[in-house]
């Protein structure tokens, strides 16, 4: 008898994505599972599909066909946006807000599937200086912040909210080799604290890095998975 344990967090069924203008396909059809206690790294060439598939889990972009299920059922339309907070899409160049990056942490908590959170200054505090950041870092306009730093305040933007899945897009593609490892610490840290409940894919160009913040190692080639 399957117990609510074996069942996946995430799980795909043939899930495809064409290019109508260009008459291509981007993701060909996969089946793809996710357990929790699972920490999965994604390498393969630039244009092969790996930011699709991530965008594709987030059900941040449309596909053709399949399914995904999450624990093990569909996702309601109506349930995107607590799928969405459970299964946090960190982008590869993330996108931000005007205003400081306080206010960009603050964001979500505007949000009504965020309401029973609440903005905590400090836990956000510690997060920016285990990512080596300095205090000021909250004052900083997000506009001035260079691409690591946002990549930085993205990832805190979302580990400040307990989600249960990363999927992480080349998050440290624009720190420095120091700044990249602390980055790898802070999700693993995150990932630790689940107690085997949670699950992270990460893409990666660098095979040293897949290696270390991977178990699973899987390639994207030209949109298939493997
Ligand atoms: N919205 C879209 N419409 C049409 N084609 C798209 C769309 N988004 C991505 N593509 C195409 O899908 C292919 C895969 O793109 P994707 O961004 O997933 O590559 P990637 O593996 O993440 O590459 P990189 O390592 O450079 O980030 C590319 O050919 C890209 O042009
Ligand atoms: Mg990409």
């Amino acid at each position: 008898m399957s117990t609510l344990a074996d069942t996946p967090l995430i799980r795909t069924t043939a899930l495809t994505r064409h290019d109508p203008v260009r008459n291509t396909t981007l993701l060909h059809p996969s089946t793809f599972i996710l357990s929790g206690g699972q920490r999965v790294a994604i390498t393969g060439p630039s244009g092969s599909g790996k930011s699709v598939f991530l965008r594709a889990l987030a059900l941040l972009d449309p596909v053709d066909d399949g399914v995904i299920q999450w624990r093990g059922r569909a996702i309601a339309r109506g349930g995107i946006p607590a799928y969405r907070r459970r299964v946090a899409y960190i982008a590869q160049r993330p996108a931000m807000l005007d205003g400081s990056v306080e206010d960009n942490l603050r964001y979500p908590f505007s949000l009504k599937v965020y309401r029973d959170a609440r903005f905590d200054r400090e836990r956000v505090g510690e997060l920016a200086r285990r990512a080596g950041r300095d205090t000021d870092f909250l004052d900083k306009r997000a506009s001035e912040l260079s691409g690591g730093e946002a990549q930085i305040a993205a990832l805190i933007r979302v580990l400040q909210v307990d989600p249960d899945v990363l999927l992480l897009d080349e998050p440290t593609a624009s720190l420095d080799p120091a700044a990249a490892l602390e980055i790898e610490a802070l999700v693993s840290a995150w990932f630790d604290d689940g107690h085997g409940e949670r699950a992270s894919i990460w893409v990666s160009h660098d095979p040293a890095q897949a290696k270390r913040v991977g178990e699973r190692q899987l390639v994207m080639t030209a949109g298939t998975l493997s």
